[in-house]
């Protein structure tokens, strides 16, 4: 037995069913009567103009408001964007809740009120098709139908001829900016001062630096910053010191007025957390996730400066090497400044962080100032190019066949890379073995290869030397003497003047006291005096006891790892800038 509740909704059932089977079945069909052009079994809402014949179904239809027993595809009244709703009593229809960037009685007309259309700043206007298209009108250097997409070709982008390569799909680009040109969009020309950049010094503060070495780096950076004018709108500074880890004393968004932030550098001491290794790597990668961000006061369009201070002997070489590639591949047109900082430089691993020679200084003096400030506040026209005059002395008598072929080689890749043309950096050449003797003055070659010519010709041990005990007597003092009168004689006061000497700097007592003092002359005198020495055999301690600075102490040679190109750091101090306020 059913229950009279299944039969009753079974019942209801079927009536249902009939009655949308019967709608289903309900033709709507246009039967000729006479010369009308239409008409329907049914008539349809609005009449029987609504009537028509829909190829789709092979019969005829009504044109419908959303819901009329005539009607199939209702959804269709409101492209599928919206919910129909009838008006006048079925007759007509209205579409309510238009998805976004719709709008229209069919929700068929662009929205562009709806800002979905049309990035980057770009201008929607509705009036294409009849308002159910758009179009965008794109901020300069952008372009696509959204202006989604960068365009290289705008004069914004990549300005004064650099070449603009696109990346992520078209959304970004970078640029190769022409000689003479930098910044993110080639936009400030190098000869014209402009006074806005972002700097930040990270200074080696691990154990092999000592207290003396830490004074010293304090007074760089703020003779460094006094030189620059500060704020917002023009400079801004931060300092990083690090050993096992890094930490940032101020950032760049800490803004300091002149004297402030000179206090502040004064203040500054070496937390007692970070002692010990020397973690170069962990200071670059610091900096590059955090120094920069505009949450610490980072620019985005400005150029950004790092001055690094170390000894370049860091704990994880590699590391520290990778972690600068990284840093100068993160930020476009990066600069890094190896400075050279401590009681002895290892130059190789300077080199390798800013990867570039004219990027190395020493600590001493101000050239990597003035480089910064050229290529910042005071433009090429400020800025002139100076060039020493070079005395290049070898002390023949202290090295083994070997020994002075790896040294010649040194003076042959730094000869090669200065500009000797046009009375710019001039060299003279001397050795000594048992008599001292000039080989050439300052003036007497004007190209590289000439004066290299000459050094292979005359820079040579002697037959009777491999016997004669006298030769291997290490007194230097007169060839020092002789380098001092060729200054006197031949050397321009304005130039700036460096000897560079070859030894292994091994002498007896009495000879180095003479040495000691003729050396002093000479840095009286106002020379700098860079000490060349090969292998583990060079008196280290003479050698920095007699350069100018730690930074002119090189010990070339394979055991050290210390390749003969390491010399190179040497080429921003012989031919450097001098600017005019
Ligand atoms: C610039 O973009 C090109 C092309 O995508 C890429 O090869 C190059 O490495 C990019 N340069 C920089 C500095 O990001
Ligand atoms: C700060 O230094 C800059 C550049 O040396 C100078 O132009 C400016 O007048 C100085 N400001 C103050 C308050 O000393
Ligand atoms: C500088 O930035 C670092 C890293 O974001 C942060 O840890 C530190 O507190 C900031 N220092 C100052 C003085 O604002
Ligand atoms: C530097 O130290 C002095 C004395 O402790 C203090 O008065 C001053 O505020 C500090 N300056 C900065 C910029 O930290
Ligand atoms: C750096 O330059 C300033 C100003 O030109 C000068 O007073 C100072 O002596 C220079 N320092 C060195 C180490 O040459
Ligand atoms: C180079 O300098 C010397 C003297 O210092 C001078 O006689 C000569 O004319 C100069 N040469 C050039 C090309 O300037
Ligand atoms: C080294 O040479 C100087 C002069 O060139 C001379 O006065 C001195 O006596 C010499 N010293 C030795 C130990 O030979």
């Amino acid at each position: 037995m059913l229950s009279p509740t299944v039969i009753y909704g079974s019942a209801l059932l079927v009536f249902t069913w009939q009655f949308l089977e019967g709608l289903q079945e309900e033709k709507h069909t246009r039967v000729k009567r006479g010369a009308a052009p239409s008409n329907c079994y049914h008539s349809c809402p609005g009449g029987d103009g609504n009537c028509y014949f829909d190829n789709n179904i092979n019969d005829f239809r009504c044109k419908c408001p959303c819901w009329s027993k005539y009607c199939g595809y209702l959804e269709e009244n409101c492209n599928n964007r919206g919910t129909c709703v009838a008006m006048s009593g079925n007759t007509d229809f209205t579409c309510n809740n238009c998805i976004a960037g719709w709008k229209g009685k069919r929700c068929h007309l662009i929205d562009c009120d709806s800002g979905l259309y049309c990035t980057n700043e770009g201008v929607c206007v509705d009036d294409i098709n009849g308002g159910t298209d758009y179009r965008c009108i794109c901020k300069e250097g952008w372009t696509g139908k959204d202006c989604q997409f960068i365009d290289c070709s705008s004069p914004i982008r990549c300005m004064n001829e650099g070449q603009c390569h696109l990346q992520n799909g078209g959304k970004e680009f970078n640029c190769t900016c022409a000689d003479g040109y930098l910044g993110d969009n080639c936009q400030i020309d190098m000869c014209s001062p402009y006074k806005i950049a972002d700097i930040v010094f990270i200074i080696d503060v691990s154990d092999s630096q000592d207290r003396k070495v830490f004074d010293e780096q304090k007074n760089f950076v703020k003779y460094f910053i006094a030189q620059f004018p500060l704020g917002p709108d023009h400079f801004q500074f931060s300092l990083v010191l690090y050993a096992s880890e890094p930490h940032a004393v101020f950032n760049l968004s800490n803004t300091y007025d002149n004297n402030t932030i000179i206090d502040a550098v004064d203040n500054v001491t070496i937390p007692d957390d970070i002692h010990g290794a020397t973690f170069t790597d962990k200071a670059l990668a610091f900096v590059k996730d955090h120094s920069f961000v505009t949450t610490n006061g980072g620019r985005a369009d400005v150029d950004r400066y790092i001055i690094i201070l170390t000894d370049g002997m860091s704990s994880k070489s590699i590391e520290t090497v990778n972690q600068a590639k990284e840093l100068r591949l993160s930020y476009p047109n990066i600069r890094i400044k190896s400075i050279g900082s401590g009681k002895y430089v290892f130059h190789k691993e300077l080199l390798d962080i800013c990867a570039s020679l004219l990027n190395v200084f020493p600590q001493h003096g101000n050239d990597s100032v003035r480089s910064v400030q050229k290529s910042t506040m005071y433009g090429c026209k400020r800025c002139t190019k100076s060039y020493s005059d070079v005395a290049v002395a070898f002390d023949i008598s202290s090295f083994n066949y070997g020994q002075l072929d790896a040294v010649l080689k040194t003076a042959e890749a730094l000869i090669t890379n200065l500009h000797t043309d046009n009375n710019q950096t001039r060299v003279s050449l001397s050795t000594y073995e048992s008599v001292a003797e000039e080989v050439f003055e300052f003036d007497k070659y004007r190209t590289s290869y000439d004066m290299i010519t000459a050094m292979n010709k005359h820079v040579q041990k002697r037959e009777t030397c491999k016997k004669d005990g006298q030769c291997s007597r290490t007194n230097i003092s007169s060839l020092l003497q002789d380098i001092s009168s060729e200054f006197h004689l031949n050397s321009e006061k304005s130039r700036r003047k460096a000897v560079i000497i070859f030894s292994q700097f091994t002498f007896d007592k009495d000879s180095s006291e003479h040495v000691f003092r003729e050396i002093q002359n000479l840095k009286d005198d106002g020379v700098f005096v860079v000490v060349v020495g090969e292998g583990p055999k060079a008196n280290i301690d003479n050698m920095l006891k007699l350069s100018t600075t730690p930074f002119f102490t090189f010990i070339i040679g394979e055991d050290l790892n210390t390749p003969i190109e390491a010399i190179l750091a040497l080429l921003s101090t012989l031919e450097y800038d001098i600017c005019f306020a």
